[in-house]
């Protein structure tokens, strides 16, 4: 593997297929390119290329736990495309505690691939408490993850299809009910929904969390 390509790995590889799906699903469920996107967890920008070229100009915005992969985004995909002037460096930030109101931006959608797949259940309920500051009523957030099925209760391992990647309740990377994630948003402002599947190539599964009044 060469250095130009290792930060496409490190994301999971598949960069076409999962970039371009990552768009096309947003767009059907309603994103126009006049929408403030916030891209949660958008490593080296596999999604993010393809939104910054739909959306307007400073209207993406991603964050991430890992600078070199932001750095990598930046500097090898975005600039490989000639986007730098549709993404203003400092929409990308660094942070590992998903506080997306360091912007100072209300956002209209939210995503997040392949994120809640890493982390555990008290991480993704601090995740949703942080994206509920930035997004207004009936705004929705969609988020991936790996899924097990409602019974048995505590599957401690699940071995998701197609991808025959290995899933876990108590590490990385893990899998939850939908019931886990619904309790997770409990007395948060959301309504969780499941949109199951979303045509992801290693059986990731689709929530939709739209934001409540306070
Ligand atoms: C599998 S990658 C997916 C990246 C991107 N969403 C995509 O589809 O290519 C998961 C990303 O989540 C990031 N991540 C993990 N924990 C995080 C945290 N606490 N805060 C922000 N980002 C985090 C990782 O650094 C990594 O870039």
């Amino acid at each position: 593997m060469s250095a130009e390509t290792a930060h496409r790995e490190e994301v999971g590889g598949l960069w076409d297929a999962v970039g371009e799906l990552q768009l096309s699903f947003l767009r059907v469920h309603g994103l126009t390119p006049g929408m403030k996107l916030l891209d949660m967890g958008c490593g080296s920008l596999r999604g993010g290329v393809r939104f910054v070229a739909f959306l307007d100009p400073d209207h993406y915005f991603g964050i991430d736990s890992n600078p070199a992969l932001l750095d990598a985004g930046y500097d090898v995909e975005i600039a490989a495309r000639g986007l730098q002037p549709r993404l203003p460096r400092a929409n990308l930030l660094q942070d590992d505690t998903f506080a997306a109101r360091r912007f100072g931006v209300t956002f209209d959608m939210a995503v997040a691939v392949s994120l809640f797949s890493h982390l555990p259940w008290n991480s993704i309920r601090r995740c949703l408490a942080e994206v509920a500051l930035v997004l207004p009523p009936g705004a929705s957030f969609f988020a991936s993850y790996f899924e097990s099925p409602a019974e048995p209760p505590a599957a401690t391992t699940w071995i998701q299809e197609p991808g025959g990647i290995t899933t876990w309740i108590d590490r990385d990377p893990f899998h939850y009910r939908p019931a886990d994630l619904a309790a997770c948003a409990g007395g948060l402002p959301w309504r969780f929904e499941r949109i199951g599947d979303w045509g992801h190539p290693r059986a990731q599964r689709m929530a939709r969390f739209v934001r409540l009044a306070d």
